[in-house]
């Protein structure tokens, strides 16, 4: 299904492939309408109750949607504790979903499995927003990621964007990738060979390679840096390096959508470079976008 105007009130977001190049445009203007202190000022007459699911772990997404719900005026029911929900008994997603669909008025769903966030859509009678399927995708993170680049370079095209780490597990960039292939970006990945993007989302015109290097580091606008999902049965050994720092650009952007291990050490923290704690600030924005156009 592809939206030809303005995202997707009483629409669920699931999947990047959903969306044109226009359709991401207009989301980076929308975003900005709601990248605002004054917060006050989208408190809506109607409130809403929003489902906050998550069956895996989560520090940012997980609080940044209850944080937008909040500050739009809206309440969340968070099932944080799965093993403190009939879930622990054995209960099946979709019978999780159809029960909360009774009660509330949109989801946000974390699931370990790949495609859990699309069959929840076919149980319930109300949006859900896609937080992370399994190594599906996090489509949720791709808009901060995309509109922290739109904010730095106002633009999403002419862009070389470096894509490192865990290519395979790593649900960010699945959903990364669709996207910025809607655009004039010619994108480099950087991983160990085990690590490879899958099939399904790689493209010939990609450059492959197994380290960061000078030539590629020099002509990189965006590293966009990934930790490997061990939690997933990952297993790889790479860090961004000084000797990396040293070959970026001045004006080059360094992205990790978080949390981190030790492939990005903290000492870069303090480099001018360094994008990724806006890029988490950024998230706020674009989940009170979301829910504002999606409650209505
Ligand atoms: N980037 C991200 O999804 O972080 P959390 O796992 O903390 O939500």
């Amino acid at each position: 299904m592809k939206f030809t105007n303005k995202i997707f009130k009483g629409d669920s977001f699931i999947s990047l492939k959903d969306y044109s190049r226009d359709d991401i445009l207009n989301v980076m203007q929308g975003i900005s309408s709601y990248d605002d202190q004054n917060l006050k000022r989208f408190i809506p007459n109607k409130k809403k109750l929003i489902a906050n699911l998550f069956y895996e772990p989560s520090t940012r997404t997980s609080s940044s949607f209850y944080a937008a719900a909040t500050y739009l005026g809206h309440e969340v029911l968070s099932i944080n504790n799965v093993q403190y929900s009939s879930i622990a008994k054995g209960e099946s997603l979709e019978d999780t979903i159809r029960t909360l669909a009774s009660y509330v008025h949109c989801i946000i769903l974390r699931h370990p499995e790949e495609g859990a966030a699309y069959s929840a859509t076919t149980v319930s009678n109300v949006p859900i927003i896609n937080a992370g399927d399994g190594i599906g995708e996090h489509p949720t993170q791709t808009l901060l990621d995309l509109y922290t680049i739109y904010k730095e370079f106002k633009r999403l095209d002419r862009l070389t964007v470096t894509l490192m780490g865990d290519l395979k597990y790593g649900r960010t960039i699945h959903s990364l990738v669709q996207a910025l292939d809607l655009f004039d970006v010619h994108i480099n990945l950087i991983g160990p060979h085990d690590l490879k993007l899958p099939f399904k989302y790689y493209k010939e015109e990609y450059v492959e390679n197994t380290v960061l290097t000078d030539w590629i580091a020099m002509a990189t606008d965006v590293l966009y840096i990934t930790r490997v999902q061990k939690e997933r049965g990952a297993i790889g050994n790479y860090a961004f390096t000084e000797e990396d720092a040293k070959n970026l650009s001045a004006t080059c952007i360094v992205m990790h959508p978080l949390p981190r291990n030790e492939e990005l050490g903290d000492w870069f923290d303090s480099d001018p470079r360094a994008v990724y704690f806006e890029q988490m600030s950024n998230g706020l924005a674009v989940r009170k976008y979301l829910l504002g156009e999606i409650l209505g």
